[in-house]
């Protein structure tokens, strides 16, 4: 497809959204630094009501409590994206889902004033929910504003202000700046910032003109209610057509979508590509860095794991650039491959650590190898390509089937890495390993390749019969059809 280009109100919309997807990103690498601190505190309140210290059990259990309850959160509200934008609409439901993150860092905020660590672990539940909803509706918002050639490149926008929200949070947190006695309330609290300045511009920014047109057939807002988003012509015909299947297909609930034999094989896709994202162990690292670097020998595990933070923002910014040119699965299974080979060496580099001192070093460059192979694909892309498997019908229910996914798979990774890593020692990567291997398998044999193809395209490549067919189609380059999104163009 031709090159289309970055109208401002397209670059404003994107970036309002994805403001969504940096507090996300925040939150998950908030509790990293500070966890002593923090825990610290939760120890002095306990001493001010009941006049002991906190045994070791319960501190541990209401620390553990505090970080994983966010997944926890975001799993329940994820599951409501898809009534939630229908009902609201996509830029209305990101409105009103601030509330959250208001309430959330609020009560987080003012926990330590309060003494109470019931606000903080209630306060990171309710920051989850709201994390939960972002992580679905950004990348919808963002998929059905984009044009088709750019749809790859602005969805990993939604990645690239996650990680950089996890980087900001892992720098912040730094005892020097607010990881400290008295800060961490301003640490956990400024998630409300980005919330006040989406707020700000969100009125600036257009609804989804797919959810306008296609679902409330509004078709004089898609066009020239309001200001448009990309040459409008363009996408109205590509809309044009989606909608003429829409009005063949009936409204699809999430119980449909398991059922019908035309979703089921999008569907298990939707949900092995973010399973592939989640136990290739990621928030392992993101959760954990600093004392897996301390385990490996690393001299200050404190700047290793900003380092996994700095590797991971810019190979993010490389999948960026590659994923319009050699297309999601080859990503994909390229960081799949290369996370695998990481945990491998890993493994060997952290049975070999007591005789051999130097392989404290072959550890880290293999944790930075895992976060960046990570980001080439499995970081990125299933975020952006549940948006892209599904049509308008479908596709609100099953982001919300696909971020549960995501957010449970999140949350036993979260709740259960710590034991099973004390279970297996330096052998916990090679569990990674195998599910690694497996995911890559999967890719090769069922994903399909959805760059440079229209919505309709994409979709209709599933609606044919078999699964073989669907290959064929959706490998080969499209152009018959191409004319939906050049010239066609109406402008
Ligand atoms: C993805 C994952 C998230 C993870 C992050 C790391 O966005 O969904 O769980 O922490 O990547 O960069």
């Amino acid at each position: 497809p031709r090159q289309q280009t970055v109208t401002g109100t397209l670059a404003l919309s994107v970036f309002t959204a994805v403001l969504g997807s940096l507090q996300f990103g925040y939150n998950i690498g908030v509790i990293n630094a500070p966890q002593k601190i923090i825990e610290a505190d939760y120890n002095a309140t306990w001493v001010h009501r009941y006049g002991e210290p906190i045994s070791s059990r319960t501190l541990t259990t209401l620390w553990s409590l505090s970080v994983a309850i966010f997944s926890v959160g975001g799993m329940m509200s994820s599951f409501t994206v898809g009534v939630v934008s229908e009902w609201l609409g996509r830029r209305k439901a990101m409105l009103i889902n601030n509330m959250f993150a208001f309430i959330g860092g609020g009560l987080m905020g003012m926990a330590k004033l309060c003494r109470s660590f019931e606000m903080m672990i209630l306060g990171r539940f309710v920051i989850g929910a709201y994390c939960g909803l972002a992580s679905g509706l950004v990348p919808m918002y963002v998929g059905e504003i984009a044009p088709t050639s750019l749809r790859g490149a602005l969805g990993t926008l939604h990645q690239l202000a996650i990680v950089t929200g996890i980087l900001i949070a892992q720098i912040l947190g730094l005892e020097s700046l607010l990881g400290s006695e008295d800060l961490w309330p301003v640490l956990v609290g400024v998630t409300v910032l980005p919330t006040v300045l989406q707020m700000g511009l969100l009125p600036f920014c257009p609804e989804s003109p797919r959810f306008l047109y296609i679902i409330r057939c509004q078709e004089h807002h898609a066009k020239s209610g309001e200001p448009p988003i990309t040459e409008v012509g363009d996408m109205l015909a590509e809309m044009k057509e989606e909608k003429r299947r829409m009005d063949m297909e009936r409204k699809v609930s999430i119980p449909e979508l398991f059922r019908s034999t035309m979703y089921r094989q999008p569907i298990a896709i939707a949900i092995l590509l973010q399973l592939s994202q989640q136990l290739s162990g990621i928030n392992a690292i993101f959760y954990y860095s600093t004392s897996i670097f301390q385990k490996a020998g690393v001299q200050s595990p404190v700047y290793a794991t900003i380092g996994a933070g700095v590797v991971n923002c810019a190979f993010t910014v490389v999948s960026l650039f590659l994923v319009e040119r050699m297309g999601r699965r080859t990503l994909h299974m390229l960081g799949l491959s290369g996370m695998c080979g990481c945990a491998v060496v890993m493994t060997v580099a952290l049975s070999l650590l007591d005789s051999v001192p130097w392989m404290s070093y072959i550890s880290m460059l293999a944790i930075f190898g895992f976060v960046a192979f990570f980001e080439v694909g499995p970081g990125p892309i299933p975020w952006f390509f549940v948006a892209e498997l599904f049509s308008q019908g479908p596709r609100p229910a099953a982001m919300a089937v696909a971020g549960f996914a995501n957010w449970t798979a999140n949350f036993i990774i979260g709740f259960g890495f710590q034991y099973v890593a004390e279970l297996c020692g330096p052998y916990v990567f090679l569990i990674f390993a195998a599910l690694l291997l497996f995911f890559l398998v999967f890719t090769f044999f069922r994903v399909p390749e959805t760059r440079g193809k229209t919505f309709d395209q994409i979709s209709s490549g599933f609606g044919h019969a078999s699964p073989d067919i669907m290959d064929m189609e959706l490998d080969k380059p499209s152009t018959e059809l191409d004319y939906l999104g050049a010239e066609g163009s109406l402008n």
